[in-house]
């Protein structure tokens, strides 16, 4: 990414205020750790990473402002010019949708594009951060990286009483594709769709979708999994084992 993209400024929003239900007992899912290191400060390093991201806005569980400042303290980022990244950390809110209005009222003025990335995806890889943030800067309101799915999806009639769901539809797999983050947006249009939606959701895109916008889709890749059940840990602390012994090389 050339240095006029600097002149384009992109800001990350990271919600990290989940408790990590799925995950299992423990401490809140952003401030456990893979290979020593919490899962959170792998995110911001990934957004960092970019050289089009100045600031990074963490949301941290509603308790947890503190302990994410000390921790963002001791493994702080490369600083300095031209390419030093700033953060800030807010505390979040009930759900993500919250969370991430949050963390988008403490951005300072002046950005013409926000990331917004799950914590919970600590290894994405910088490529597809600078894919997401060229696509924004082409033009396109919303941007979101996405993979095909491998397994076939099928929608069911939930069932209250425990009783097996009965399949109601297969939508076509091939037109169905996985959807990751960082998510980019036009700043404006995604201040306005969370001024103006309401419903939850369990992306930003969707909102922009209900503005009637068009949210495109660039590639994903398979290492910025979400982190979400226990197994997904191994899988992380695999991904960089298998890092470490490449930087070997
Ligand atoms: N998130 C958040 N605020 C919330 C809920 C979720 O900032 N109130 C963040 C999580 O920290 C995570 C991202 O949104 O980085 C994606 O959510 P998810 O993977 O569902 O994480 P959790 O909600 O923590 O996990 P679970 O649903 O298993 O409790
Ligand atoms: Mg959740």
């Amino acid at each position: 990414m050339s240095d006029e993209s600097r002149l384009f400024r992109t800001a990350a929003v990271v919600p990290a205020a989940g408790r990590g239900v799925r995950l299992g007992p423990g401490a809140p899912k952003a401030l456990r750790t893979l290979s020593g290191t919490p899962m959170l400060i792998h995110a911001v390093r990934a957004m960092a990473a970019s050289r089009a991201v100045s600031l990074v806005v963490v949301v941290a569980p509603p308790d947890g402002a503190t302990e994410v400042k000390n921790l963002l303290a001791e493994h702080a980022l490369p600083q300095g010019p031209p390419h030093g990244t700033d953060v800030l950390v807010v505390p979040g809110g009930e759900t993500r949708q919250e969370s991430v209005k949050l963390g988008l009222d403490a951005l300072p003025p002046g950005f013409d594009a926000v990331l917004v990335h799950d914590a919970a995806r600590p290894l994405v890889p910088v490529d597809t951060v600078d894919a997401v943030i060229e696509a924004v800067r082409d033009g396109a309101p919303a941007v979101v990286p996405a993979l095909p799915l491998a397994d076939t999806v099928k929608q069911v009639e939930p069932s209250e009483d425990g009783s097996p769901e009965p399949v109601v539809a297969t939508p076509e797999r091939a037109r169905l594709r996985a959807v990751q983050t960082p998510q980019g947006f036009d700043h404006d249009t995604l201040v306005r769709a969370h001024e103006t939606v309401t419903d939850n959701v369990t992306d930003d895109a969707s909102m922009i979708e209900q503005l009637g916008l068009t949210v495109v889709v660039v590639p994903g890749h398979e290492e910025a999994f979400k982190v979400t059940r226990p197994l997904d840990l191994v899988l992380a602390e695999a991904v960089l084992a298998r890092r470490r012994a490449n930087d070997g090389f």
